[in-house]
């Protein structure tokens, strides 16, 4: 089975060897709780590098206090069982303490890009991911890693902090995994009950109007939004925090649709907080 190591350590030396014996190293980072959405992350990191890490940490720092850190959902076994499937070679899997010494004090923090989309209901969540997926590019020195394009304003926001920094890494997105009736799969779907599991399709379904509607032609946001939006409150059970058409790269918000656009939205159900996306693609 795949090895488990708890320490950075552990981690340094086992990548160390590998770099030594040639091999290119692939990083695959998560909170656990894995599904065939992480799946495809490391299956595509197993196709193009020799050995792949995935690291598997509820990383307390990403969380605000009235979130859900205490309640996310763990399976250590099954998470070990998917990663052996995908040919992993190493599971980081470290404590809060081995990440956070008490007295830690440094931020990777950025501006802009995390403002927006979910940075405005979510304002501490960037600065938790850029420090730690900045750490954890420290520790495990990767050649490449896969990040999922379900979490599109994560994954604008390394590219950017791996540009800006100087970061070593080649940052490589993968399309979003769904459900065969379209949902997006998420660790966090299990906190849906059946009512609920039924009515998270409205996202799914506001995602396919809205790329119908700029692929017949419509390029005023603002009337795209509104279409989306009314699909949505349509479901009793669903409250949108926000639905947003933004430049796919800079994530500033478009108001007609001339050129690459993200859509991305965050909808409650019941208690529950789920995204989706869909890039629409201009070619230059
Ligand atoms: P987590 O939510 O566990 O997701 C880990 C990676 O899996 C992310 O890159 C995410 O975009 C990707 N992923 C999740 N669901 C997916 C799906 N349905 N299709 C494709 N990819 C999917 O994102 C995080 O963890 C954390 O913020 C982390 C980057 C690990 C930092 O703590």
């Amino acid at each position: 089975m795949v090895q488990i190591v708890k320490t950075i350590q552990e981690v340094r030396e086992t990548v160390k060897a590998w770099k030594r014996a040639g091999d290119q190293v692939a990083l695959v980072p998560t909170m656990g709780f894995l599904h065939e959405g992480h799946q495809s992350l490391m299956n595509a990191a197993k196709a193009a590098n020799a050995r792949v890490v995935v690291s598997i940490f509820v990383n307390p720092m990403q969380f605000g206090p009235t979130e859900d850190l205490a309640s996310y959902p763990r399976d250590l076994d099954k998470d070990q069982l998917l990663c052996q499937q995908s040919g992993v070679d190493l599971i980081f899997h470290p404590d809060a303490d081995e990440m956070y010494s008490p007295d830690f004090c440094s931020f990777v923090d950025m501006t802009g890009l995390t403002e927006g989309l979910c940075g405005s209901s979510r304002p501490v969540h960037f600065r938790g991911v850029c420090t730690v997926v900045s750490k954890l590019f420290n520790i495990v020195q990767p050649d490449r890693a896969y990040f999922g394009q379900k979490d599109a304003q994560q994954l604008a926001v390394i590219r950017r902090m791996v540009r800006d920094l100087n970061i070593d890494v080649q940052v490589i997105g993968c399309p979003i995994i769904r459900e065969q009736d379209g949902l997006a799969k998420s660790s966090r779907n299990s906190y849906l009950n059946r009512e609920e599991r039924q009515a998270a399709l409205c996202l799914h379904a506001a995602i396919q109007s809205g790329q119908q509607l700029i692929q017949n032609g419509a390029k005023d946001c603002q009337k795209i939004i509104t279409q989306m939006s009314a699909l949505i409150n349509q479901q009793p059970l669903a409250k949108i925090d926000y639905i947003s058409i933004v430049d796919a790269e800079t994530l500033i918000p478009v108001e007609q649709i001339t050129r690459s656009v993200l859509c991305a939205m965050a909808v409650y159900i019941g208690k529950t907080r789920l995204i989706d996306n869909f890039i629409f693609e201009i070619p230059n």
